[in-house]
């Protein structure tokens, strides 16, 4: 039995959906332990593309999909993905999709509060995704959030929703001046959702327990990435959520003992899509052409993302932060073609390097990225099947991430499709011969 957290190393996007929809294949059950629509995971198959934002991508390959208790979920988005899935004939039955009983809802009043925020901060603001995820996350810590559990009795969900609209909407009409949110609609439309998501509703730590004493393989899927961490990332330019690998047993319901393995995604360079520091942006030519080449734009709000080369004092920091056991590098076929590519090995502060990623803001904004160079390679990479076959220098490329993060390269994507990828070692394989994935597909339902 394999338990595998996958995480991202950088800022998000790092291409963790292809990685968790490609591990899948093997997977028994298939988490996730945080965040919510803010993620947006791009799968394609067979040239098909699919954008998941709840749903665990296993959904594709018929595994258990849990959504854990340190989720912040939107019922109306679960329900229209799930939808969406169920028309293209992906089964999305309670069997398959299961939600914590204590994961905490967004409600109406968490979005409206997010967008209003972000609007009166102007400048200032962070970029949020807008989905309310913030807000949900504050009221879950100031005891004033609403669960699945409460969705699930009529009485308590109408009492709790009227209690706190009282409150949400002073703020809402009196700081912000926007309109109020009718307390009676609220309840008229949640009780709708939660008719048609009562059966998902589950205590997942029991079934993620039962999984495990039955040696199943499970896969923890994270969101967004270690420097978007709440406590470890570039705070205040955060999510509210740990993204970190620990927090998948949190997030779950799953005690820290049962991890194996944590696989750490990067991209063969850097972006991030919002505000906040980002020590190796490019704003010349090679920025651009990353973020076009790279198509570069936001899964969930389209915004385009911010460029730059890779850097590895913040991979030195998503090991350790992680426990990263391999690293999955994505996107290098991106690099095709270039000349020359650089490393961000240290930050350089008033004539020092600097031992750690620094906490503070200003001193980050101080730092100078030191660079080291590497040579390009004028070949595709896309159709590359083996590591042998790679070109020279992009083999001394990843030799290099390796040596720099003190961690082995076990997966290698060189495009967006799951057939466009060189794997060295897969955790589940390693620990028990595969089981022979079932599609989650009609025609292959019916075989
Ligand atoms: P929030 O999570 O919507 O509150 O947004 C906070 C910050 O995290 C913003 O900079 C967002 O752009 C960023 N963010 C949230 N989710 C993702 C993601 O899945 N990928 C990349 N950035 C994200």
């Amino acid at each position: 039995m394999a338990s595998v957290v996958v995480i991202g190393t950088q800022w998000g996007d790092e291409g963790k959906g292809k990685i968790v929809d490609l591990l899948a294949e093997h997977a028994d059950v298939v988490v996730r332990f945080q965040g919510g629509n803010n993620a947006g995971h791009t799968m394609v198959i067979r040239g098909e593309k699919f954008i998941n934002h709840l749903v665990p991508s296993g959904i594709l390959q018929n595994k258990v999909c849990v959504l854990g208790n340190g989720m912040v979920v939107d019922p109306a988005v679960l329900l229209q993905e799930m939808d969406f899935l169920a028309g293209r004939g992906i089964d999305t039955g309670p069997d398959r999709i299961k939600i914590s009983e204590i994961a905490q809802l967004i409600m109406p009043y968490h979005q409206k509060i997010d967008l209003a925020r972000e609007n009166k901060k102007g400048a200032q603001q962070i970029g949020t995704t807008g989905r309310g995820i913030g807000p949900a996350y504050e009221d879950k810590v100031a005891r004033r959030g609403i669960r699945f559990v409460e969705l699930l009795e009529p009485e308590t969900f109408d009492r709790m929703v009227h209690e706190i609209l009282e409150e949400k909407n002073f703020y809402l009409q009196n700081y912000f001046k926007v309109q109020p949110i009718d307390a009676e609609s609220v309840v008229r439309q949640y009780r709708e959702y939660a008719d048609r998501l009562a059966p998902h509703v589950a205590n997942v730590s029991v079934v993620i327990e039962a999984a495990v004493r039955k040696k199943r393989h499970l896969l923890f899927e994270g969101s967004q990435g270690t420097h978007l961490d709440i406590d470890h990332g570039t705070y205040p330019y955060v999510t509210s959520s740990n993204t970190l690998a620990a927090n998948a047993c949190c997030g779950a319901g799953l005690g820290p003992k049962n991890l194996t393995d944590v696989i750490g995604i990067v991209k063969a360079y850097t972006t991030r899509v919002g505000k906040g520091p980002f020590p190796t942006e490019l704003a010349d030519e090679i920025g651009n052409r990353l973020q076009e080449k790279g198509a570069e734009f936001g899964a969930t709000t389209g915004r385009r993302r911010r460029c730059g080369w890779l850097d590895a004092v913040i991979l030195r920091n998503a090991v350790r932060l992680n426990g990263v056991t391999s690293l999955a590098i994505t996107k290098l076929d991106v690099l095709d073609g270039l000349e020359e590519l650089k490393i961000c090995t240290g930050y350089e502060h008033r004539g020092q390097i600097l031992d750690a990623f620094p906490a503070s803001l200003k001193v980050l904004a101080e730092c100078r990225p030191v660079y080291e160079t590497l040579p390009g390679w004028s070949e595709t990479t896309s159709a590359t099947k083996r590591l042998s076959r790679l070109p020279k220098n992009v083999k001394r490329y990843l030799k290099r991430i390796e040596e720099l993060a003190g961690t082995p390269v076990e997966i290698i994507s060189v495009g967006p499709d799951r057939d466009q990828t060189i794997v060295i070692k897969n955790p589940f394989v390693r620990a028990k011969p595969a089981r022979k994935a079932t599609p989650n597909t009609p025609r292959a339902r019916k075989r």
